[in-house]
């Protein structure tokens, strides 16, 4: 079973995704992360995410396996992210990883902006989780807080919305809801809530 779990930023994608996974005994691939250790490589290099050429020969270079797990999670690293993945030569290079891992043969839970329409056209169930700007913005703002960095909430509300923008915009494999996607509005939901949720839509579509 292939589940795909696409969303905007900071809606609860991931934290979702990890929820199903444990719940289905699958495995999860957190797509976010691999455009952010691109973005990483570039500037721990100190080349610019904008340069194509450059952003696409850091993602074939990408070793998936050596991915720094806290470094990526900084919100520069997450801006740089967006800037390096609205190129078509990044998103080449990252595809085939993407779909290797899809095709576990038990299935896999993928999170990220094109699962549903780009990596896994064909996965058993699609999610597509949003939230309010705001509740982004505060969660986003905590994560941020708890990892020493200095950010006012409007700050992050802005990062977020225009990261939103140049994702949804971009030519190549934009942010976007399949036709065939559940919608899942997580503003006034727990973790708790929103993973019984999801189960409730996963578990319809496996019974079918
Ligand atoms: O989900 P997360 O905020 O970690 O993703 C970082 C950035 O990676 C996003 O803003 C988006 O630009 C990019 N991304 C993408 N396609 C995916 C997953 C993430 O373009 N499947």
């Amino acid at each position: 079973m292939i589940i795909a779990i696409d969303g905007t930023t900071a809606s609860g994608k991931g934290t979702l995704a990890r929820q199903v996974a444990q719940r289905y005994g699958l495995k999860r691939l957190d797509t976010g992360a691999i455009y952010r250790a691109v973005a990483l490589a570039l500037l721990d290099a100190g080349a610019d995410p904008a340069d194509q050429a450059t952003a696409a020969a850091a993602a074939q270079a990408l070793d998936l396996e050596a991915i720094d797990e806290d470094r990526i999670r900084s919100g520069p690293v997450g801006a740089a992210a967006s800037v390096v993945a609205a190129h078509p030569g990044v998103r080449a290079a990252l595809l085939e990883a993407q779909r290797r891992f899809a095709a576990h043969p038990d299935g896999a839970v993928l999170d990220g902006r094109d699962i549903g329409t780009v990596v896994c056209p064909g996965a058993d169930v699609k999610l597509f989780v949003v939230a309010d700007l705001s509740v982004r913005a505060a969660r986003r703002w905590k994560e941020l807080t708890d990892r020493g960095e200095s950010r006012t909430l409007e700050e992050v509300a802005a990062d977020i919305a225009a990261r939103d923008k140049r994702d949804a915009e971009r030519p190549s494999a934009p942010t976007a809801r399949a036709p065939d996607a559940h919608l899942l509005d997580t503003t006034a939901l727990s973790i708790e809530a929103m993973a019984a949720a999801a189960c409730r839509i996963i578990d319809a579509v496996l019974q079918t």
